[in-house]
C-alpha cells in the first residue's frame, strides 16, 4: 500500500493518553488495550552489576548507576524480566508498530537476542556516539563512549513509519546514518535536586527528538515503559505526539510530572510537524509550463546559475542544446554525463530582474495555483512505510 494512501487510525478511546502511570510496567502493560500503541521507546535497567564505588583522580565520587532499580540477582533473572516486558510491549503495539530499546554492552546483546526470539524484526542498530563521555577513571579499559539503540518492527514486512525526508532534512540534505553523535545529558537540561543528579540515567532530549521524528507521526501514541524523568514525554509533547509513561518509583513519577508540566505543547499544526514527501505532490510535467504560459517556446534556458551552456525550449516541452534534443532531464544528463534532475539544473532569465532563476520556481508557481486535474497544494503528510523487511 502506498505510504500516502494509509490513513492514520485514531488512538483507542480507553488509552490513558499524555499521562505518567505509576507502577511496575509488568503489571500496567497488560491493562492497556492490545494493539493500541504506535511506537515504544524503552530505556530499561542496564543490569550494570557495579560492585564498588568509582572515584575520580581528584578524590570526588562518580555518580554511577548503583540504583536499586538496576539490580537483578543474576543474568537469568534479568533475561526473564526482559522477556516479560518485551512480550507485554509486543501485545500493545499495533501490527505496524515499532520498538526502540537503548542499552549498553551490559544488556543490549541479551535484549537483542530475546526480542528476536519473540518475533520482532530488527530494522537498524543505531550507535549513539557520546561526544562528551565519562572517562574511564581507572584507565583499565577504553573509554566507553557509546550506547546502542535497537529499532525493530513488530511484524516483519509490515508497513511501518519512517520519515526518511525528515531525517534527511534534519541532516542538512544528507541521508541520516546509523551513527549519531550527540552529547550526554548535562548542563541546564540535567535535572538536579540540591545539586545532585535527580536521576542517574536521564537521556538527552535530542536523542528522543530524533527517534520520535524518525519513527512516529503527529498524533500517534508513543509509550515508554521505563519513563524515568520523562524525556520521551518531553520530545513527544514538542513534536505533537501522544505519550504514555510508566514508571515504578514515586520520586521519578513526580519529577517527570513536574518537568512535563513546564514543556509547552507543539506550537505547529500537525502538517508542519512532519516532513513534506516530494512524491506526494502532484507531478507536473515540464510541458505544463508552456501550456500554462509560464514559459514560451523558443525561450533560452541556462545550464546552472552561471556558465554559458544553454538550450532552447521547443514547443513540445523538449529542449534542444546543440545536437542534443530531449526532456529537461535527458539533455541535462547528456551535458553533465551523469544522472541529474532537470528541475534542479535549468534556469530561465526573469524578464523583470534580468536575473537567472531556477525553472523549479515556475513549477512551484503552477502548483500554488492548483495544477488542473490535481488537488490544490496538499498539506505535508508523513511518509508511511516504505520498506519491506530485509
Ligand atoms: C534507565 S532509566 C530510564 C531513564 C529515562 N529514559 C530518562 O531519560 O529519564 C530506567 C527507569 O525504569 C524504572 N524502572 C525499572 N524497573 C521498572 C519496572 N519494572 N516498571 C516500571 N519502571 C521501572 C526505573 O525506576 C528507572 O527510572
Amino acid at each position: 500500500m502506498s505510504p500516502a494512501a494509509r490513513r492514520e487510525a485514531p488512538p483507542a478511546p480507553d488509552l490513558p493518553l499524555d499521562q505518567v502511570l505509576q507502577g511496575d510496567c509488568l503489571d500496567l502493560l497488560p491493562q492497556l488495550p492490545a494493539e493500541s500503541v504506535d511506537l515504544v521507546f524503552a530505556d530499561p535497567p542496564y543490569n550494570l552489576q557495579l560492585r564498588q564505588e568509582l572515584w575520580r583522580p581528584n578524590n570526588t565520587r562518580v555518580e554511577a548507576v548503583t540504583d536499586a532499580w538496576d539490580q537483578f540477582p543474576d543474568l537469568a533473572a534479568y533475561d526473564q524480566f526482559t522477556r516479560e516486558w518485551l512480550g507485554a510491549c509486543r501485545r500493545v503495539l499495533r501490527p505496524s508498530g515499532t520498538l526502540w530499546v537503548i542499552g549498553s554492552y551490559h544488556n543490549i546483546y541479551r535484549v537483542g537476542a530475546i526480542l528476536m526470539d519473540l518475533g520482532f524484526w530488527i530494522l537498524n542498530d543505531v550507535v549513539w556516539v557520546k561526544t562528551n563521555p565519562m572517562p574511564n577513571f581507572r584507565g583499565v579499559r577504553f573509554t566507553n563512549a557509546h550506547e546502542t539503540l535497537l529499532w525493530a518492527q513488530k511484524e516483519k514486512g509490515a508497513p511501518y513509519t519512517f520519515d526518511h525526508h525528515a531525517m534527511k532534512s534534519l541532516n542538512e540534505g544528507l541521508q541520516m546514518r546509523s551513527d549519531w553523535a550527540l552529547p550526554i545529558c548535562s548542563g541546564r537540561e540535567r535535572l538536579r535536586l540540591a545539586g545532585v543528579k535527580a536521576h542517574s540515567t536521564q537521556k538527552p532530549e535530542a536523542l528522543l527528538y530524533r527517534v520520535l521524528l524518525a519513527s512516529s507521526s503527529p498524533g500517534q501514541v508513543v509509550l515508554d515503559p521505563f519513563f524515568g524523568t520523562g524525556t520521551t514525554g518531553v520530545a513527544a509533547r514538542r513534536l505533537g505526539r501522544h505519550w504514555i509513561g510508566i514508571e515504578r518509583e514515586a520520586a521519578y513519577v513526580n519529577l517527570a510530572r513536574r518537568r512535563l508540566a513546564r514543556v509547552p505543547a507543539a506550537a505547529l499544526p500537525p502538517e508542519a510537524l512532519a516532513s513534506l514527501n516530494p512524491r506526494s505532490l502532484p507531478r507536473i510535467p515540464f510541458g505544463a509550463l508552456l501550456e500554462h504560459g509560464l514559459l514560451r517556446p523558443g525561450t533560452t534556458l541556462y545550464f546552472g546559475p552561471q556558465g554559458k551552456t544553454s538550450a532552447r525550449v521547443l514547443a513540445d516541452g523538449s529542449l534542444q542544446a546543440g545536437t542534443q534534443r530531449g526532456s529537461i532531464h535527458q539533455v541535462a544528463r547528456a551535458l553533465r554525463r551523469a544522472p541529474c534532475n532537470g528541475w534542479e539544473v535549468w534556469y530561465y532569465r526573469d524578464p523583470r530582474t534580468r536575473r537567472r532563476q531556477p525553472i523549479n520556481r515556475l513549477r512551484e508557481k503552477l502548483r500554488k495555483r492548483g495544477y488542473p486535474g490535481h488537488p490544490a497544494p496538499r498539506a505535508a503528510r508523513p511518509r508511511r512505510a516504505l520498506t519491506k523487511g530485509r
